[in-house]
């Protein structure tokens, strides 16, 4: 019989080691977990971790460090805890984990969860287990059915779905090749499955997760493989389902189809995450991203002629080794000409064993800075213009969840922007129409108009 032993999951990184961290969370409760919102009173305490850049890797062990302590509270109760740290860290580094905090119990890569409750009674039992294979069978198989496990994730509006996992991309400063293995796409049967099960559950809106989610190509019902436009014209035959969403993409891999999937899709929102990285044809060379800057800004015009009305958000990398002033200066000019509604911006960090990092040349970090925040400073204006632009009109608000202030829901527009609205509590997990009255720099608030 299984008992009501207390999981604590903390995620770092991106929404698929969000989603993970679920399937995580449904494969221990098979184990007799359940998961609790209360650190010092969990049995079993995962770290879910991520390897993109250095300072994520910092947080992972300045919070292992205070775990230990936790950790040995806890004993002078009585009480055990199993720590395990899951993810890219646990992928990258190994047993090097348990080499540099030994208070840590196992270590489980990304494509190994669907073993975590056997690996789990191992480590109770005392030994200290690294599971880092790349193994042969498919976890998505082997874990069990989602549940939506709901204090490990979202709310129960809106959820993320892995149909992609890994890279074969390789751009010279990301370490996801190495951590995620190669590209793998879901049988279409199985994501729609997936898909059915969590509408069942109240789910209105899914965001298709993967690595490269535009290069998804899983096999489909006939044995041929699909395109993720196809994959989405299916899952917008499911009734119940308003909204779809796919993140990350890569511009090589945006097809004919999926942009005009933007045009012909009623469910797939008008709003696209499509990273650029760097505005200097010569950097981008140096990325390995196989696209230059004109070829970035033509798929934007194309995708723009197709839908007018979407918006668009970005992923850019400053004070890459050898960016001059100038080449910089290149990055913000495609900032300009396209016209965020939201973006991501990193300071380049070198990562052991990627191609880049032995480059010479690496920039000064007072140069880096300088230019993080100059190129922050211009996402930030066109965000608050794109919401300030927003004020007057009225958009379908998905209600995910209570917000702050007594009375008020918090929402998401089409544009994924966060809206506020007195809203009763009856009106989460539907889409209603809210008048846009105020913006502020990342959100928007409303009144509904009528349920
Ligand atoms: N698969 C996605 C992104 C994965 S990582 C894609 O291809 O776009 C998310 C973002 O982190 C990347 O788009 C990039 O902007 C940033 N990033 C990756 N490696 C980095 C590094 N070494 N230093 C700084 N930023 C990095
Ligand atoms: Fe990393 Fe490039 Fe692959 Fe994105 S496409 S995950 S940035 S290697
Ligand atoms: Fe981080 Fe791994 Fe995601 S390195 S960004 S958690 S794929």
């Amino acid at each position: 019989m299984a008992g009501h032993k207390k999981l604590y999951v903390k995620t770092f990184g991106c929404q698929m080691n969000v989603y993970d961290s679920e399937r995580m969370g449904e494969a221990l409760a098979t184990a007799g977990y359940v998961a609790s919102d209360d650190i010092t009173d969990a049995e079993l305490i995962v770290l879910n971790t991520c390897h993109i850049r250095e300072k994520a890797v910092e947080k992972v062990y300045s919070d292992l460090g205070r775990i230990h302590q936790l950790k040995q509270q806890r004993a002078d109760q009585g009480l055990e805890t199993l720590i395990a740290v899951t993810g890219c860290v646990a992928q990258a580094e190994g047993a090097e984990i348990i080499a540099r905090a030994p208070q840590v119990g196992l270590v489980v890569g990304p494509q190994s969860y669907h073993r975590l409750p056997d690996l789990v009674t191992k480590a109770l039992a005392g030994q200290k287990i690294v599971d880092t294979e790349f193994p042969d069978e498919d976890k998505f198989t082997k874990l069990p059915e989602r549940t939506l496990s709901p204090s490990t994730g979202n709310g129960p509006a809106a959820a993320f779905l892995t149909v992609q996992e890994g890279c074969d991309k390789f751009c010279t400063f990301c370490v996801v090749p190495y951590t995620r293995g190669m590209e793998l796409s879901r049988p279409v049967a199985l994501v729609e499955a997936e898909a059915r099960r969590l509408v069942q559950r109240g789910v209105r809106e899914l965001t298709l997760l993967g690595q490269n989610v535009n290069a998804y190509h899983g096999e489909g019902p006939d044995g041929r493989s699909q395109s993720l436009a196809q994959l989405m014209e299916r899952l917008a035959g499911i009734d119940g389902l308003e909204r779809l969403r796919y993140m990350t993409s890569h511009p090589r891999d945006m097809g004919d189809d999926l942009i005009a999937a933007h045009r012909d899709n009623p469910k797939l929102m008008p709003y696209l995450h499509l990273p650029f990285q760097a505005g200097s044809d010569r950097i981008l060379a140096a990325m390995n991203r196989k696209h230059t800057a004109a070829d970035y800004l033509r798929l934007v015009e194309r995708i723009r002629t197709q839908r007018p009305d979407i918006a668009l958000s970005t992923d850019i990398i400053v004070g890459f080794p050898g960016e001059t002033d100038a080449e910089f200066e290149a990055t913000l000019d495609v900032v300009r000409t396209v016209g965020f509604a939201q973006a991501y911006s990193f300071k380049y960090s070198a990562r052991t064993g990627t191609p880049a990092a032995s480059l010479g040349a690496q920039i000064d970090p007072d140069i880096a800075n300088d230019r993080l925040q100059r190129l922050q400073l211009l996402l930030g204006e066109q965000q608050a213009s794109f919401n300030a632009d927003c004020v007057g009109k009225v958009f379908p608000v998905l209600f995910e969840r209570v917000g702050r202030r007594e009375g008020q829901l918090v929402g998401r527009s089409p544009y994924l922007q966060p809206v506020h609205a007195t809203a009763e509590p009856s009106l989460l997990g539907q889409i209603i129409p809210v008048s846009i009255s105020s913006a502020r720099p990342r959100s928007l608030a409303g009144e509904v108009l009528a349920a």
